[in-house]
């Protein structure tokens, strides 16, 4: 099929980078649980732990500076590249869950307060409300999707009133890819005197994200899906909702003063920063940043976008197999979830990666009531990145093929 998308990103200059794909380690379709990462990333790890594997914030010494000064710098990489001024509003965190949390517990919600939520959140953005609503008689709203998940502005314009105080949504799908409007959302919630909150996870990696446009006043992310260290996250926030948000973990580094009665807390970062933190992760945060930034997230865009194209025409009359989510590839960024008739999803996964060295992921995908509510399963899914090429989507489709042909029903 002819690709109407230009992109022009050198993807085997990008593959040189990555030392799994130098290895021939099999082909990695797997990037929306965790990308690879590339040379300058594990150079940047390894560099803290060779040359100054001390602590930030604390002790004055050389090497503690070294820290110090790192942190800022990984803090200003971020507020660059998110399009906003103060990087004193990034707080490192271990994941987008573990930014969500906060963010849920933080608010101090109280009862018959409202909080909204799509139909389509990961657990992350699911769970921790539903502990608000049994503990603090929160009340739950969803915003129903379309049957394939795709967002409806007019239903979610339908849950809002003035009790709601929270709304927190997506950017985009990791079963679906499906994204949602975020600067319309904003807009709508804000008329109504409510928070928002976005789960970036799977949105993030991908595609330009402008925080200021965007105007959501709590942005989450995971940095392991972004070329970044395992076990590193951020959570923005705007300077007047991070002041006024409660620390979910108090100790060292999150106070200013305590006495044996009283506490006053650090300023903003440092107050949700407790205790010592993976330093080696945020300095590989800075150095992921500044890959993707090298190669443009517009480019990053393209790239996924032409990939889910080809995936599409592979598979077009592929027997007994379904989309889960949109039959429509400029709708999925870059996830492709599906499922055979006969097969389990894990039976698919295990069989591409056997039979053909092909790594997706399987199962429910942390998104359980999707699932359930639709009497599926789970799904397989194949998730794209930058190191990826239409050969690959090629030696994968066919495998799929292969399988629905010989083992589906
Ligand atoms: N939530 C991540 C995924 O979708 C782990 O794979």
């Amino acid at each position: 099929m002819e690709n109407p998308i230009r992109a022009s990103m050198d993807v085997n200059s990008v593959r040189k980078d990555f030392p799994t794909v130098r290895k021939g380690q099999g082909i990695y379709l797997d990037s929306a649980c965790q990308s690879l990462r590339p040379d300058s990333v594990i150079r940047a790890v390894t560099e803290y732990y060779e040359e100054y594997p001390a602590c930030g914030g604390r002790s004055v010494h050389s090497m503690a500076t070294r820290v110090s000064i790192a942190v800022d710098e990984s803090r200003e990489t971020l507020a660059s590249f998110f399009g906003t001024k103060d990087p004193e509003c990034y707080v490192f965190t271990r994941n987008c869950t573990e930014g969500l949390n906060t963010a849920a517990y933080g608010l101090g919600l109280k009862r018959g307060d409202v909080v909204v939520t799509t139909d389509m959140e990961h657990n992350s953005n699911h769970v921790p409300w539903m502990r608000l609503a049994e503990t603090a008689g929160v009340e739950r709203r969803f915003s129903r999707s379309g049957k394939d998940g795709r967002f409806d502005i007019e239903a979610f314009h339908r849950c809002m009133d003035r009790k709601v105080k929270v709304v927190s949504v997506q950017q985009s799908s990791n079963v679906t890819g499906c994204t949602v409007p975020i600067k319309a959302v904003s807009e709508i919630a804000h008329d109504y005197g409510a928070t928002v909150i976005v789960d970036g996870a799977q949105s993030a990696p991908h595609m330009k994200v402008d925080l200021e446009d965007l105007d959501a006043d709590i942005y989450c992310m995971s940095i392991h899906k972004m070329l970044g260290p395992s076990g590193m996250g951020v959570m923005y926030g705007k300077r007047e909702v991070l002041e006024r948000l409660r620390p979910m973990a108090l100790g060292g580094g999150t106070v200013g003063l305590a006495t044996y009665d009283s506490v006053n807390l650090a300023p903003i970062p440092d107050r949700f920063e407790a205790g010592l933190h993976d330093y080696a992760g945020i300095v590989g945060t800075k150095a992921a940043i500044e890959y993707l930034s090298r190669i443009g997230m517009d480019e990053v865009e393209k790239w996924d976008s032409m990939l889910m194209r080809r995936i599409f025409s592979d598979l077009e009359d592929v027997p007994g197999l379904h989309v889960v989510g949109p039959d429509e590839p400029s709708l999925r960024g870059s996830v492709f979830s599906f499922n055979i008739d006969g097969l389990g999803a894990h039976d698919i996964g295990m069989m591409l990666d056997s039979m053909a060295g092909v790594m997706i992921r399987s199962g429910m995908h942390c998104t359980h009531p999707f699932y359930v509510s639709r009497g599926i399963d789970g799904s397989a899914r194949a998730s794209t990145y930058i190191y990826n090429t239409v050969d690959e989507i090629d030696i994968f489709a066919s495998a799929v093929r292969h399988i629905a042909e010989t083992f589906g029903q």
